[in-house]
């Protein structure tokens, strides 16, 4: 969820004036009517990749660690893949408990190979396996 977000974020307006990196963003911006304009250098979009990578957010961010999420974990507003604030993902429980629940499931009663072992993923708009991903199963129990 933090090194490969399914969801890249999504658009904002900005409800005042303010520069970010050197570059103002006026009040009233909004991302997606810039893009349907043409202007799409001047789109507003809060980016879930971008944040995970930040090293300010997660030291040496392309590692995976799951260690960084012990004690006080990141900074509030940093792990993102649900989004945050008013706006924030209302699918959030409902999907943690479902990965949650399939995961169980599938690593406590089967092993599983891919069926195309170096499988890319593309962003399109979504993170999303090119070949849809095919797995074999083999049940530890036979009874499964
Ligand atoms: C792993 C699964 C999912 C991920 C990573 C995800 C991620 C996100 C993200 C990043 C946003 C934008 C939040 C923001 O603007 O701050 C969002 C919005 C939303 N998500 Fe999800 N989502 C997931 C599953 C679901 C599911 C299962 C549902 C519905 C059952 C759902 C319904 C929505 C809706 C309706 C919004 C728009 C909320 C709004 O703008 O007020 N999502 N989601």
């Amino acid at each position: 969820m933090r090194l490969l977000p399914p969801n890249l974020g999504t658009f904002r307006e900005a409800t005042t004036n303010f520069v970010y990196e050197g570059h103002l963003i006026p009040k009233g911006m909004k991302g997606a009517e810039e893009r349907e304009r043409g202007n799409e250098e001047r789109g507003l979009h809060w980016n879930v990749n971008s944040t995970h990578k930040n090293p300010e957010c997660f030291p040496n961010p392309e590692k995976f660690d799951p260690s960084r999420f012990e004690g006080k974990g990141p900074p509030p507003f940093a792990f993102v893949p649900f989004g945050g604030g008013p706006r924030m993902c209302p699918g959030k429980e409902y999907s943690r408990l479902k990965i949650l629940v399939f995961m169980h499931n599938v690593v406590t009663k089967y092993k599983w190979d891919k069926v195309f072992p170096d499988e890319k993923f593309i962003w399109a708009p979504v993170l999303r396996p090119t070949k849809g991903l095919p797995i074999k199963l083999f049940p530890h129990n036979k009874s499964n």
